[in-house]
């Protein structure tokens, strides 16, 4: 495994490559989530390359840039061990220059729920994935439906500057008790881990009562409110894949989802139906 710590080093390691790039970004403190994308993207492609690099302008101030955690070594094997050709671990300043051009979230879709929570994180998202992209250049480009509202913003970047890569979703990974995994979970006290379960116990409820035929969002969002309720809830939403809120689950066009404080720790999750 090649280790590039610039964009130079970067090019040369991919330069005398031939055949497809299969391409991760990360943010590191890889999980098996994380592992889910890169076997995939190993499946897949000629090259596998995973970028590790907290990208400061998506965090808000207050928010955990400082404590985010960091796992160089931990990660760096992880990366070694399934199989990545070109580990991409660039630092700030090779990333970021002084008053430079950024991307901009729609001003719909990139300002409600996420966005509304925490408004210019996904200008800082788009922002280092059109970087990343334009300098790995891959075939596909794996991300995680656990991040829902990111992953169809980053399609709808694609689309919108004609950029030249495939966007493959893959679907959460989670714990064997239903908690979705995320490297914010290291945050969690014993007792709030077992607090935290009430968010994905609260999807599974939804999924249930669809199951049963019960398609109003408004049930659905009540019942999973009730679950919920210990929890500090910022929002509840049904939405169809265009992120339109909706007042019955379409089967094959909807998305549900939570995200909810336990104690400190800000988690998201959410079921695609
Ligand atoms: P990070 O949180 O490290 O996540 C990297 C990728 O792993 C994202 O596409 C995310 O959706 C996916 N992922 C996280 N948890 C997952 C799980 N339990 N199952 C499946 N996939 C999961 O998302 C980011 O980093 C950053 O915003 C980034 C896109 C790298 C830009 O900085």
């Amino acid at each position: 495994m090649i280790i590039a710590r610039s964009v130079l080093e970067l090019q040369s390691a991919l330069d005398p490559r031939d055949g497809t790039i299969g391409f991760v970004p990360t943010m590191g403190a890889l999980h098996i989530g994380h592992r889910s994308l890169i076997d995939a993207a190993r499946r897949e492609n000629d090259t596998v390359v995973v970028s590790i690099f907290v990208n400061p302008t998506q965090f808000l101030p207050g928010e955990d840039l400082s404590k985010y955690p960091r796992r160089e070594e931990a990660d760096f094997k992880i990366c070694e061990l399934s199989g990545v050709d070109v580990l991409f671990y660039p630092d700030v300043s090779g990333m970021y220059g002084e008053d430079e051009v950024r991307i901009c979230a729609p001003d719909g879709r990139g300002y409600i729920l996420e966005g509304a929570s925490r408004p210019g994180h996904f200008d800082g998202v788009l922002t280092v994935v059109m970087k990343l992209l334009n300098q790995v250049r891959p075939t596909r480009a794996y991300f995680g439906k656990k991040d829902a509202q990111q992953l169809a913003l980053i399609t709808q970047m694609v689309k919108n500057f004609f950029m030249d890569v495939e966007i493959v979703p893959m679907d959460t990974v989670r714990e064997g008790d239903g908690l979705a995994l995320s490297s914010r979970n290291v945050y969690l006290s014993p007792q709030e881990r077992v607090e935290a379960l009430k968010i994905s116990a609260s999807l599974k409820r939804a999924t249930k009562q669809v199951m049963q035929g019960n398609l109003s969002a408004e049930s659905i969002r009540q019942e999973m409110a009730s679950i919920l309720e210990p929890l500090n809830v910022e929002y509840i939403a049904i939405v169809n894949r265009a992120f339109e809120s909706i007042d019955e689950v379409i089967l094959g066009n909807t998305i549900i989802l939570v995200a909810a404080r336990v104690g400190t720790t800000r988690l998201i999750d959410n079921v695609w139906m």
